[in-house]
């Protein structure tokens, strides 16, 4: 197997997927270049984000050498890399990087391919895929450990996991013993990926994914998990509000370390707020509902 990647103009993906098609690409993948879902960019650094990275596998040298010469002839992209791949290592490789994790001793996160730990009690299937939440990442582990070892509040508990990207959080608290989990989520094709993640893992009757809460919907949930980004976090506030029960606990996860006083400053008049934890850059906050 060899591959050949380089970076170009998002926009152009659709083009240049083509091209490499046609040359006898067997698959091209689009990743983001050194773009962080967690950056806040100024509109300077937006254009970063126009930018990704292609990485195309053919069957033989003269096939990508061929994809070369037309997407070099034909697009203004960065430089190309070729590479070969042993063919049993380059599928095995990409999933050798990921195995179970296991959070608060009992909560195990584990890629369907994989078999969990002996002692893990409560099993969640998610594979990496488009949406994110794999459990990897700082602020979804701080988050999964918090939920893991929580289990008396999660007892039966509603709970709304804000930006619920692959599903992750609340596929968990439905497995830590929630009643029932609304997941919001901005992003379609993650509202996708999460429904089959809940049907993967048999909880779909107890967990709805939508784009929005009604505004009518109020004192709703007993617990409010989010982890999304700082300003959204700021923005939300009365959102949160209106949707938590009166001392209903809401669990904020996304923020870097160096921003925890703003945010604490922006929920103090309606919340009581705690930092409970850091991890690296990461802080997860707790707040209850005044
Ligand atoms: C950092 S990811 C977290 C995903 C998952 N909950 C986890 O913990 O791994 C944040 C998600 O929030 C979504 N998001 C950001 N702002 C949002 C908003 N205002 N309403 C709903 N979803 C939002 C993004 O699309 C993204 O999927």
């Amino acid at each position: 197997m060899h591959s050949l990647s380089f970076d170009i103009e998002t926009e152009e993906f659709l083009r240049i997927e083509k091209v490499l098609l046609f040359s006898g690409a067997v698959s091209v993948t689009q990743t983001l270049g050194n773009c962080d879902v967690f950056d806040e960019p100024s509109l300077f650094e937006i254009a970063k984000w126009s930018t990704c990275r292609i990485i195309a596998l053919f069957n033989t040298r003269s096939e990508s050498d061929f994809a070369l010469s037309q997407v070099s002839e034909t697009f203004q992209v960065g430089t190309l890399k070729q590479d070969e791949l042993s063919d049993t290592d380059w599928s095995k490789s990409w999933k050798e990087e990921w195995l179970p994790q296991t959070f608060a001793e009992t909560l195990c996160i584990c890629p369907s391919w994989c078999r969990p730990p002996d002692n893990s009690l409560h099993i969640v299937i998610i594979d990496p895929g488009q949406a994110f939440g794999t459990g990897s990442h700082e602020t979804t582990s701080l988050c999964l450990t918090w939920l893991g070892q929580n289990l008396s509040l999660l007892d039966d508990a509603c709970v709304i996991d804000y930006g619920s990207g692959s599903g992750i959080l609340g596929i968990s608290a439905i497995r830590l013993g929630a009643r029932h989990v609304t997941g919001v989520e901005l992003d379609k094709d993650a509202i996708v990926v999460s429904r089959d993640n809940a049907i993967v893992n048999g909880v779909q009757e107890k967990i709805a994914f939508v784009e929005k809460i009604a505004p009518e919907v109020e004192n709703a949930a007993d617990i409010l998990v989010a982890n999304i980004l700082f300003k959204p976090i700021l923005e939300l506030e009365p959102i949160f509000h209106r949707l938590l029960k009166c001392d209903g606990v809401l669990l904020l996860s996304g923020i870097l370390a160096s921003q925890v006083d703003r945010v604490v400053r922006a929920y103090s008049e309606r919340f009581s707020i705690e930092l409970l934890q850091t991890d690296g850059d990461w802080a997860l906050l707790r707040a209850t509902r005044l």
